[in-house]
């Protein structure tokens, strides 16, 4: 179905604010502050499958009304499968949909009241800017008079004032996007769901239109669900991350608690770029402190963090971000001798490429920008690590250990 199907199915009705939903605070905050919070949007237990093909295992989400959430994971994981799930586009074979409390797991699309923002834009090619913005609206019988209010609304805010009268033929990139997403703000759904929708932008564009969106969402604080694969895209726009692995979602929350705290080798390596390192390693225990040792690496834990995890000779992954491993500097204990194969200079930071370890992975530090450049293929340089980020995972199983 296209959007514009969709689009001339929905209804403005669907606002519906009764029942409300607890979410946990953390202990010590006095119950004065435990203001409720609306769900606009919650899936349970989530199930589709394709032929033989499972896809979503038992998919749980929930987004808070006026909250920006974003739905991660790599190509392929399912994201715009969910996507169409909350849409109405596909149906689910198991688990429950709810808009607004409405549980709308088996209604149409024209039913649900949400606005989709897709990668490809899905402008009418024959219609102008005003009239792509005015033709849901339209359709649906909306009064001349609302329909310019909101047409006036959104293309203030979008800047469209000076295109109103162009075919989409005759705009950019950011300017159709920006059509899209004008289309469906004067909309006013339930809830905004993009799919992609930075994908078809070159880098600075991208970088520009991921700020835009941002803005706007601080401004109508309109409940949105934003699905990527970008993990750069997620880590800037999301009020609450999701990350969604193996058809399931593998760990939820704000970007970076996600980024700081990752439960899963997956998500750790998911997240962030270059990516974090990953080392064979066992915990040894010296002068009264725990170390993890291995694939060239000797480092420092934190015993507050792992606590009961740290047993001397226990086997464990040991993950280090590229970003906080660096020069060993003014004293700071060196944990690693990295042997330098390439130096990427970025301007303002660089990035040292090469090996602990004849046999080992390649492994990557970030260097200031001015000591990088004594720094060239051949050198060995020391490397340091703060204590607090190391972190350490289950061999077999995947699992973050420690707090
Ligand atoms: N209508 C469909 N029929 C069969 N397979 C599908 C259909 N839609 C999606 N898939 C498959 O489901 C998987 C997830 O697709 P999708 O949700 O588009 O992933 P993502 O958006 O995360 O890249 C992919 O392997 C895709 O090929
Ligand atoms: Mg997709």
């Amino acid at each position: 179905m296209s959007e514009a199907t969709q689009e001339a199915r929905g209804t403005d009705s669907g606002s519906s604010k009764t029942a409300a939903t607890e979410t946990p605070l953390p202990a010590g905050v006095p119950s004065a502050a435990r203001a409720p919070v609306r769900l606009r949007c919650a899936a349970r237990g989530v199930k589709k499958s394709f032929g033989a093909t499972s896809i979503l295992k038992g998919v749980d989400l929930e987004i808070p009304e006026g909250s920006f959430a974003v739905l991660v994971g790599p190509s392929g994981c399912g994201k715009s499968t969910l996507l169409r799930l909350v849409a109405g586009l596909e149906e689910a074979d198991e688990g429950t949909i709810t808009l607004a409390d409405r549980d709308v797991t088996r209604l149409p699309p024209r039913d649900r009241d949400v606005a989709m923002v897709f990668q490809s834009y899905a402008l009418y090619p024959h219609l102008s800017v005003r009239d792509n913005l005015k033709f849901g609206l339209e359709l649906r019988g909306t009064p001349k008079s609302e329909i310019d209010k909101r047409l006036d609304e959104a293309s203030a805010m979008l800047g469209l004032g000076p295109l109103l009268e162009r075919l989409p033929k005759q705009l950019s990139g950011g300017q159709r996007q920006r059509v899209a997403m004008g289309r469906a703000i004067v909309r006013r759904p339930t809830i905004f769901l993009f799919d992609e929708p930075l994908s078809n932008l070159d880098a600075a564009l991208r970088a520009e239109v991921r700020v835009e969106i941002r803005r706007l969402h601080d401004r109508l604080k309109a409940t949105t669900l934003y699905v990527t694969h970008d993990q750069v895209e997620a880590m800037t726009l999301a009020d609450t991350l999701w990350v969604l692995n193996g058809g399931l979602v593998e760990q939820k929350g704000a970007p970076l608690e996600v980024y700081e705290r990752p439960r899963t080798k997956f998500v750790a390596t998911f997240l962030g770029s270059p990516k974090m390192t990953m080392l064979d390693g066992v915990i040894i225990r010296e002068n009264g402190q725990f170390l993890a040792e291995g694939g060239g690496v000797r480092a420092v834990v934190d015993d507050d963090r792992f606590g009961s995890a740290l047993e001397e000779g226990r086997s464990v992954t040991i993950g280090i971000r590229p970003h906080d491993l660096g020069l060993a500097k003014n004293g700071a204990p060196s944990v690693a001798e990295l042997k330098v194969e390439l130096v990427e200079a970025l301007g303002s930071e660089a990035f040292a490429h090469g090996w602990l370890r004849a046999s080992g992975p390649s492994v990557v530090a970030r260097l200031d920008a001015d000591d990088a450049r004594s720094v060239r293929a051949g050198s060995v340089i020391h490397l340091a690590v703060a204590k607090s980020r190391v972190h350490l995972f289950d061999p077999k199983t995947g699992v973050a250990l420690g707090r």
